[in-house]
This record gives structure tokens, sequence and C-alpha cells, in this order.
């Protein structure tokens, strides 16, 4: 190979790699990687920032138990008005705006969270959780989560 084409080979090389790189997929293990691995500091068992009234039902402390419980489970142990969130699920396969998990995170579908059967889980009861982990998810986490939730929820 000649030096010219020797260094656009290189140079193609770099640039597909920056591509790739700190890309977020709709894949659960691209979006634990990215950010939801940050929430396991208070959600699970004997977590540092865990405290009586922490969400019960949450385990970010892997991979594989965060989508169990996030697939599986709605929320209990809520206290004061974040109570009214009680019972409601995590993730509704197929359906972001209805998913709990993802007002907690965004704060347009927090302001448009509507669910028929727990009118007063709203903006006012769903706390924003990326304060907590101090650390903004990136649109692009945000539109993945919303279509890895829209495919199916797969753990994959
Ligand atoms: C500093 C501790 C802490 C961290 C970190 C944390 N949470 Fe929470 N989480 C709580 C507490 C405490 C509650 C109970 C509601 C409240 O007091 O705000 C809660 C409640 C929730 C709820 C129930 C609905 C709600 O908003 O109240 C969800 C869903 C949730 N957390 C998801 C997450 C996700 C996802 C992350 C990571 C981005 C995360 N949490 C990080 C402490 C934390």
């Amino acid at each position: 190979m000649n030096l010219r084409l020797f260094l656009a080979a290189a140079l193609l090389a770099s640039l597909t790699a920056c591509e790739t790189a700190g890309k977020v997929e709709p894949k659960f293990s691209s979006l634990y990687g990215d950010y939801f691995s940050n929430c396991k500091q208070c959600h699970a068992a004997g977590a540092l920032g865990k405290t009586s009234e922490t969400e019960k039902s949450l385990d970010f402390s892997s991979s594989a138990k965060a989508y169990a419980t996030l697939t599986g489970g709605s929320a209990t142990g809520l206290v004061g008005n974040q109570a009214d969130c009680n019972g409601v699920p995590f993730i509704q396969k197929g359906d972001p705006a209805h998913s709990l998990v993802v007002a907690a995170l965004d704060a347009g579908a927090r302001q448009a969270f509507d669910l028929a059967g727990n009118p007063n889980c709203d903006a006012s009861a769903i706390s924003d959780m990326t304060v907590k982990v101090n650390k903004t998810p990136s649109t692009e986490f945000l539109s993945a989560l919303k279509t890895w939730i829209t495919n199916g929820a797969q753990n994959d």
C-alpha cells in the first residue's frame, strides 16, 4: 500500500472509532452502561445513599437486577406526596409516556405524565432523579431509552 492510501485508511479508521465511542444504543446493556449504573448509589441493597424513604423495588446494582426490577415491578415504599406513585409501573412496554422511569429522568415526560389509575402521580409527585445522581442524561440517552421501551424493552 502506498503512503497516501495508508494515511487515508488510518484517518478513516480513527473517524469510525470516534463515531462509535460514546454512542448510546436503544439496548438495555448500552442504557445501563451509559447512565443507569449511576443509580446504584441509592437504589441497591445497602447502598451508600439509601434512606428508609428510598423507593424500595428498584435495584441498579447490576445490569441484570436493573433490568429485572425495572421491567418486573412498580414503585413501592414512596412516602409523602410521592406516595401517589406507589403501584405505578417503572416501564410499560411499548409506551414510554406511561413509564415512570422516563418521567423521573425527563422533564417534558414528567409534566405530561397522566395515568388513569393514578391521577395524582403527576409532576408534583414524581421526583427528578437526574439531580440525585448529579449528572444530566444526554438527549441521546433519553431518546434511546424511549426507543428501547417503544421496541418492547427487551433484555438486550
Ligand atoms: C441520592 C439517592 C438516589 C439516587 C442516586 C437515585 N435515586 Fe431514585 N429515588 C431516591 C429516593 C429517596 C426516592 C423516593 C422519592 C423521593 O424521595 O424523591 C427515589 C425514587 C425513585 C423513583 C420513583 C418515582 C420518583 O421519581 O419518585 C424512580 C423511578 C427512581 N427513583 C429512579 C432512579 C433512577 C433511574 C436513578 C438514576 C438516574 C435514581 N433513581 C437515582 C433516591 C435516589
